[in-house]
């Protein structure tokens, strides 16, 4: 019997999950690990925003609502944007589904035709490319490197863009690098998709929150207004109020988008989770001091983990914008060898050999489209971090 579809064949599962689940598996067995691999924070959601779900239920909000989001939800979504964003929506541009990850999946099935092509710059969030795979679309990855600070540039979306091209992806502060742009590097990728009429940009700006660099944060519509109808904004209460698990991400976008991507859902999964919608619309209209004590945390797990890798000679670092990841360039470990006499020929090799030798889970830069590199969650304790800086240390030391 078979039970994959050829198209199914090629999408992978999530690489995090999978080191994520060998590191438990390691854990279980006795061996004490500490996990870096996981994109979540470590916060438990706050206590009004879980209080607002009870009230929910108690309330009896506990049945189908519309299927992209209750009016309730989608004016918190329209003041969100009003608030931190000066951006001015109605309830028919907003669509609410189950994470940012449903919701960029309904942008992408609602517009791409087989075979257009997504413009996508690495390193890039695991999904996005699998989707367009998914969904009968290609990808065209545009190579960002460290010496470019990971970031697209003007010169590089044009010479890329073309008849074919139906979306740019953008993600900012970015996951991996936590990379972030500045309005006038919006501005200028915005002029260059302003000469490409049939172009659409999807900006993923799920870290906006975690933002604690040098680079402000800048939506990419405030950057180019103009550009209104062709933009689509993914954002959602995720990392922003550690909810990872409610599901509810949101877009603001056209209103015919939305509601082209309101029926796909209707069709799917029908609305997301009634009660999560009522706890997501009170961590976006409730008091955000969670939002900046976690900023404060986040930014001193970043200093201390960039601290303890900066004493590992070789290892090529930027400071991340946003985000709760580092992604140290690894290049000059390739072709070392470990105790016991491996060559490590990549960076899943190396990942492996820091899972292994040190008891670490990291992402290797291969699931983001860019090698050889790793990624490092800081989404955890002090303690834990401090512990496992220490280890990839020792364990570097000891390549040959
Ligand atoms: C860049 C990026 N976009 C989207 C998502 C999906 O977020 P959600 O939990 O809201 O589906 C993630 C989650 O890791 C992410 O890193």
């Amino acid at each position: 019997m078979k039970y994959e579809a050829d198209l199914i064949k090629k999408i992978k599962a999530s690489p995090a999950m999978a080191i994520s689940m060998k590191a438990r598996q390691m854990s279980a067995s006795g061996v004490d690990v500490v996990d870096l691999s996981v994109g979540e924070p470590d916060f438990a959601t706050p206590a009004y925003i879980v209080d607002a779900a009870v009230i929910a239920m108690r309330r009896g909000e506990t049945h189908y609502t519309a299927a992209d989001g209750t009016a309730e939800l989608k004016d918190a979504v329209v003041e969100k944007f009003r608030r931190e964003n000066d951006l001015h929506f109605s309830r028919d541009q907003i669509s609410a589904a189950n994470g940012a990850k449903q919701i960029i999946f309904n942008a992408l099935m609602a517009t791409l035709e087989p075979g257009d092509e997504v413009v996508v710059p690495t390193p890039y969030w695991v999904s996005y490319t699998d989707m367009v795979t998914l969904l009968g679309g290609t990808f065209k990855l545009l190579p960002c490197s460290y010496d470019e600070d990971y970031k697209l540039t003007p010169e590089k979306l044009d010479a890329a863009l073309s008849e074919r091209t139906r979306w740019l992806l953008l993600n900012a502060p970015n996951n991996p690098t936590g990379a972030s742009y500045t309005r006038a590097e919006m501005r200028a990728l915005g002029d260059v998709v302003a000469r490409y009429p049939k172009v659409m940009v999807l900006s993923d700006e799920i870290y906006e929150q975690i933002t604690y660099g040098t680079t402000p944060f800048c939506s990419f519509l405030s950057a180019c207004p103009e550009l209104q109808e062709r933009v689509v904004l993914v954002n959602g209460v995720s990392k922003a109020y550690a909810m990872t698990g409610w599901r509810i991400g949101f877009a603001a976008g056209p209103a015919e988008l939305i509601s082209v991507m309101a029926k796909i859902q209707s069709q799917s999964t029908s609305n997301p989770c009634s009660i999560s919608q009522a706890a997501a619309a009170a961590a976006l209209t409730g008091p955000q001091n969670f939002v900046r004590e976690a900023l404060t945390e986040y930014k001193a797990r970043r200093d201390l983990v960039l601290g303890g890798l900066q004493s590992i000679s070789g290892l090529r670092l930027r400071a991340p914008d946003g985000a709760f990841y580092v992604f140290p360039e690894c290049r000059a470990f390739i072709d070392a060898r470990t105790p016991s006499g491996k060559v490590i020929e990549n960076d899943n090799q190396l990942a492996a050999y820091l899972l292994q030798d040190a008891h670490v889970a990291v992402v290797p830069g291969a699931a983001f489209g860019s090698e050889p590199c790793f990624r490092i969650s800081f989404a955890t304790s002090r303690d834990k971090l401090e512990k496992a800086v220490d280890r990839i240390g020792r364990a570097f030391t000891r390549l040959a």
